[in-house]
Parts: C-alpha cells; structure tokens; sequence
C-alpha cells in the first residue's frame, strides 16, 4: 500500500467535500471559548478521513482533532501515549475554520502519518486552489508534482514573515510580545488564518518563515516535515527541535532563523 498516494487522494476528496459546504448554512458552535469554533463540516470532513484510513488500514492508530478528547490536555495525554506507534496518522480535518466560517479563502485539510515519533507522510491540500502540498521523509516536498524550495531571502529585513493568533489567551499574548519585536525587524507580516497553509507556504518559498504559540500537532505534523525536506528548519520558539509534542512552532528558510529566533525568545 502506498500511504502518501492513499493520503494525497483522501485529502483531496475531504477537500471537495469541504467545499460542497462553503457558503451554506451549516451548524457552528464554541469549543472551549468563544474563541474556538468547530462547525458541522470539519467534523464531517474528519469522519470521511477517518472512515478511508480505516478502510486502508484498520490497525493504524487515528488521532484527529474533532474527536471528544473532553479536553486538549486529555488529548496531548492520548498523543504521548500513541508517540511510540509505528502507524499514527494526526488529522486537522479543517485547518482555518474561522476563514471557512466567514468564506475567506486559506483553508486546508492536513494530514500526516508518524511512526515512533517521527513525522514520515505530510499532505496540505488548499482546495481554493486547488494546491496540493506533499512530502516524504527523505524524498522531498512537492506541489502539484513540482518540487518545492525555501526561499533564499538572508535577512529579516528582507523577510516576509507569518503568525497567527491561537485560541488560547496565554498563547495568544505570546504571539503579540513575539510581534511587537518582529514586525520592527521584518520587511512585513502576514496572517493567512491556516498555520498549515502558513508552512506550506515557507516550504514553498511564498514565506520566508512562520511561527505560532500555542499550536496542536493536528496543526503542524504535515507542513513542519514539508518545510524540512523543501530545505527548510523547523523548531520550536526557542530552537530545540520539533517533535509531536511541540506547541510553539517556528519554520523558516533556514538562513533567517537564527536571527528571528532572537526576536521570539
Ligand atoms: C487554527 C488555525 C489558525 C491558528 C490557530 C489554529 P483551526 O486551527 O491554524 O491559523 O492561528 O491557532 O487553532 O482551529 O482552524 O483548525
Ligand atoms: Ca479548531
Ligand atoms: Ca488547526
Ligand atoms: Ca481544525
């Protein structure tokens, strides 16, 4: 079986899924807080995702972010206790559910697949544009079947930098002291509203990095392993490397990260 093929076509299909429901009235409602909203459709999306894994391969280990974990803690404790799976796939069935909400375009179906730990698949598909984002550990990224590059920009003055704004206030304010530093530094700062589009796009050299506090796996399996092998770095915020349990997420070109590492700590 070839699970990135498999992975590429099941996020294709849970994206033209997701776009049959853009602009219609679907249910909406708060998740933790009045600032974490899950609609009808990003479950919908993770139940066809879940069921075509299943059917793939019915002994894989699934960990998706709409599942009734109760709670994100409950669901970091699921996911230490599934780090040393050889078969584990992480899911964000809609990263971007406040564009998809409002209808902004920049909302992606993430899906990644781990063994022992180690990010091994990683697939983004933006079904707005229909861009498909892949890589395999050792093999590459790609979009659309070209090959993908960081970009060479050398500077943070040069740099066109991304965040976002977590759902979690703690999170949230991190990224603001993170900006107030970054944006004086950079030559500007983007915020597309999907942190795996944001790292597919550093990957694909439209970004020169992104970074985000705060952040779930289901968020940066697939674009931290597809900025890596476009020749990219990926860490967390204060350099150490990036595992499944790292929350505050940097990804860059590799040249410039030293230097906004120096803005973030
Ligand atoms: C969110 C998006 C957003 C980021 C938030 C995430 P969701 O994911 O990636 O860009 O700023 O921190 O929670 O909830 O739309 O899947
Ligand atoms: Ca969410
Ligand atoms: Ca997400
Ligand atoms: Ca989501």
């Amino acid at each position: 079986m070839n699970y990135l093929e498999e992975a590429k076509e099941i996020a294709k299909e849970a994206g033209a899924l997701v776009m049959s429901r853009l602009g219609t009235g679907f249910a909406t409602e708060e998740k933790s807080s009045r600032f974490d909203v899950v609609t009808e459709v990003d479950r919908a999306s993770e139940e066809l995702i879940r069921s075509r894994i299943r059917e793939m391969a019915a002994d894989h280990t699934f960990l998706g972010e709409e599942e009734s974990f109760g709670s994100k803690d409950r669901f970091h404790i699921r996911l230490e206790q599934a780090q040393a799976e050889p078969n584990l796939w992480i899911v964000d069935p809609i990263d971007g559910t406040n564009n998809f909400v409002q209808g902004i375009p920049g909302f992606t179906i993430s899906i990644a697949m781990a063994c022992r730990g180690q990010v091994t698949i990683g697939v983004i598909y933006d079904p707005c544009r229909e861009e498909l984002f892949w890589a395999e550990a050792g093999k590459g990224a790609y979009l659309n079947g070209k090959p993908l590059r960081v970009s060479e920009t050398a500077s943070l003055g040069e740099s066109v930098v991304a965040t976002g704004f977590p759902s979690n206030p703690e999170a949230r304010a991190a990224v603001m002291a993170g900006l107030q530093e970054v944006t004086l530094h950079c030559r500007t700062v983007r915020s597309l509203g999907s942190a795996a589009l944001h790292l597919a796009y550093v990957a694909a050299g439209r970004l020169t990095a992104f970074w985000e506090n705060g952040l779930n796996i289901w968020d940066t399996a697939a674009g931290a392993l597809i900025v890596r092998e476009a020749g990219g770095v990926c860490s967390d915020t204060r350099g150490n490397p990036f595992g499944l349990m790292t929350r505050d997420v940097f990804g860059s070109n590799g040249i410039v990260h030293q230097e906004l590492l120096r803005c973030l700590k």
